[in-house]
């Protein structure tokens, strides 16, 4: 579980860098797409490398500071751009050969830290969790959708098992006010009969309400098929999850494009696609005792990699079939 605190270290850390850069080989130059610009910690690293040219891609207006700073070193090998990550078809690439695409989930330490954004439960004020390009915020969630709805988002993106007894406060209590993030963390504290001391109450329902508010699941989904689709041949493509159901989507993203299906000899002979990656790792790679000490919210961090086998620009999947229970979750947000 992604704890929703602001975290003790003081400055930016980027998670599993040296594992990263392991993998995806600047050294030999290249064109590379960072999904999840943030600080840009991945980028400044591969721009370091000579004859590397990066593509940094954030939804967050704010990242566009740091991106200008690295741009004013680095120029014509840099591009920023203020975009979503499911949007990456969108981008015009030309001839470029993409060797390597990243994806570094979840939100930065600059935006916990922002009380304007509301990401964490210790912010005083409005319920927003919006990191950019969103249409609704958690303030919209809590004080329209309803009861049934909202105990769905609690129970099927937070794993909160009091997320009935949750929602159905939530309603009694926005008929007399208006509810903000210190109102919902008292609901919460008053509601749950289980605590856990190590763990605050309200974590479970704020990532609950973060990965609604911005659509993680569509995005996730969305991003690897685009993703999957401009990268070149023998190119990478990783991605650095906080938890479980961002890692079971990557997981079986790139494990069903890696293998065939096992088909029983009875069934009638079907072609098979073509097998996209090559799965080198099967366990995900996770960050060492020595940064985790350095840099607590690392420790949920995993990271899973593939290596594009063919030069298919087009292929079938079925992740949205697999995950669509939670499409439908997040959809509800089409009305607010
Ligand atoms: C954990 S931070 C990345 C930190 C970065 N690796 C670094 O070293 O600075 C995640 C970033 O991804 C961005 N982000 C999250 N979801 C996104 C999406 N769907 N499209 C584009 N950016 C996204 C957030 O705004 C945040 O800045």
């Amino acid at each position: 579980m992604e704890a929703t605190t602001v975290p003790k270290v003081q400055k930016h850390y980027p998670v599993l860098l040296k594992e990263i850069i392991s993998i995806i080989t600047p050294q030999y130059g290249g064109t590379f797409i960072d999904c999840t610009f943030g600080q840009g910690g991945y980028t400044k690293k591969i721009l370091e490398f000579e004859n590397t040219k990066v593509i940094g891609i954030d939804r967050d207006v704010e990242s566009r500071k740091r991106a200008n700073q690295i741009k004013e070193k680095f120029e014509d090998r840099f591009i920023f751009k203020n975009i979503r990550f499911s949007q990456l078809n969108n981008l015009k690439l030309k001839h470029e050969e993409i060797r390597g695409i990243i994806f570094d989930l979840g939100y930065s330490y600059t935006q916990i830290k922002d009380a304007k954004k509301g990401l964490s439960f210790e912010s005083i004020g409005n319920l927003n969790m919006q990191m950019g390009l969103n249409t609704y915020s958690a303030e919209d969630a809590v004080n329209k959708l309803d009861e049934k709805e909202l105990e769905k988002i609690f129970k099927f993106f937070g794993e909160e098992k009091e997320s009935k007894f949750i929602a159905r406060n939530i309603i009694k209590e926005r008929l007399k006010n208006k509810i903000d993030t210190q109102t919902l963390v008292k609901i919460i504290d008053r509601t749950k009969r289980k605590k856990n001391f190590k763990v605050h109450s309200a974590t479970k329902v704020f990532q609950a309400l973060r990965i609604f508010v911005n659509k993680e699941i569509s995005e996730l989904i969305l991003g690897l098929i685009n993703a999957s689709k401009i990268l070149k041949k023998g190119g990478v493509l990783g991605v650095v999850t906080f938890h479980s159901l961002d890692d079971k989507i990557v997981k079986y993203f790139f494990k069903s494009l890696s293998e065939n299906k096992s088909i029983s000899r009875y069934s009638p002979a079907i072609e098979q696609p073509e097998i996209l990656f090559n799965l080198i790792k099967k366990k995900p790679i996770l960050p060492s005792d020595k940064e985790i000490s350095e840099n607590q919210p690392s420790r949920s961090a995993k990271f899973r990699y593939v290596i594009k086998k063919t030069d298919f620009y087009n292929f079938n999947t079925d992740i949205k079939d697999q995950f669509s229970d939670l499409i439908k979750i997040e959809n509800y947000g089409d009305k607010l």
